[in-house]
């Protein structure tokens, strides 16, 4: 999850992810990887037969540790060529889908999920129009899960950019509104900030390690990578940034 001044960007990219899943061992951009998964999915239903859709699923990481805990059938999409053929080539069990958010509901006219699932997503979509379409490819039951930065400055976010490569930390009330105007209930809303404060913590002692050592090759990418979560963490302990989980169910 990125979403720092510097050159953001650069962790959003193929390249980006692959030095975050090199970092967290595993390929997960999201801070606390297969912890954040458990406890996402610990507020919604297990069954291995509901569809579920992983929006922005990045390297595949998520969608494989998701689908292999018997959470559900996993379709990834995400706007990364590169991420979609490596996610597509090291995770055949699941399927991988190239294509942009805004438009999933072109690719699935039918209308198939249970549950749409986003992990450091949705902070970078439209968060008004990618939840009208979501409820086009949602069944008539169906929940959305989001797990991101939520903003404590009402609207004054140091990490908030909204032009290219936007991130916009989320603003409950805000999401409430926007999820009430396009068919959706806002049910839980889990304060997960001591755990982002922990994980970005974890992520740039992890960083630091890497550039104590002589012999590591990504220096560049590394210092950059420490600047960013280091910026990130601080906001995080200043109190104006958080981590938020969101469950709502698909209104009748
Ligand atoms: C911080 S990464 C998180 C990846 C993954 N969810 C994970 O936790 O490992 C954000 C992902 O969202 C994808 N993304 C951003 N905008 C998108 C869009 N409009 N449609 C589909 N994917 C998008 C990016 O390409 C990137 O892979």
């Amino acid at each position: 999850m990125n979403c720092t001044a510097t050159n953001t960007s650069s962790f959003r990219d193929y390249k980006g992810k692959k030095f975050l899943s090199y970092t967290r061992e595993g390929d997960y951009a999201h801070p606390g990887e297969e912890d954040a998964i458990r406890l996402v999915f610990s507020y919604l239903p297990k069954k291995a037969d509901q569809k579920i859709l992983d929006a922005g699923s990045g390297l595949g990481g998520t969608a494989n540790f998701i689908q292999k805990h018997h959470w559900g059938e996993v379709i990834g999409i995400d706007i990364d060529q590169d991420g979609i053929i490596f996610a597509q080539e090291k995770y055949p069990n699941c399927e991988f889908i190239y294509g942009d958010i805004h438009t999933v509901d072109s690719l699935f006219p039918n209308s198939p999920f249970d549950l749409i699932c986003m992990f450091s997503t949705y902070y970078s979509f439209n968060q008004k129009n990618v939840l009208t379409a979501f409820h086009k490819v949602t069944k008539p039951i169906a929940k959305l899960a989001i797990f991101d930065y939520s903003d404590f400055t009402g609207g004054n976010n140091p990490l908030t950019r909204k032009e290219k490569n936007p991130c916009v930390p989320l603003q409950i009330d805000l999401i409430t509104e926007y999820m009430e105007l396009s068919g959706w209930m806002l049910i839980q809303h889990i304060d997960v900030t001591e755990n982002f404060k922990n994980w970005y913590e974890t992520l740039t002692k992890r960083i630091q390690k890497l550039l104590e050592d002589p012999d590591f090759k990504m220096r560049e990418k590394a210092l950059d990578a420490h600047k960013h979560y280091h910026r990130i963490y601080n906001s995080i302990a200043n109190r104006e940034t958080g981590g938020v989980i969101l469950i709502a169910d698909k209104m009748p």
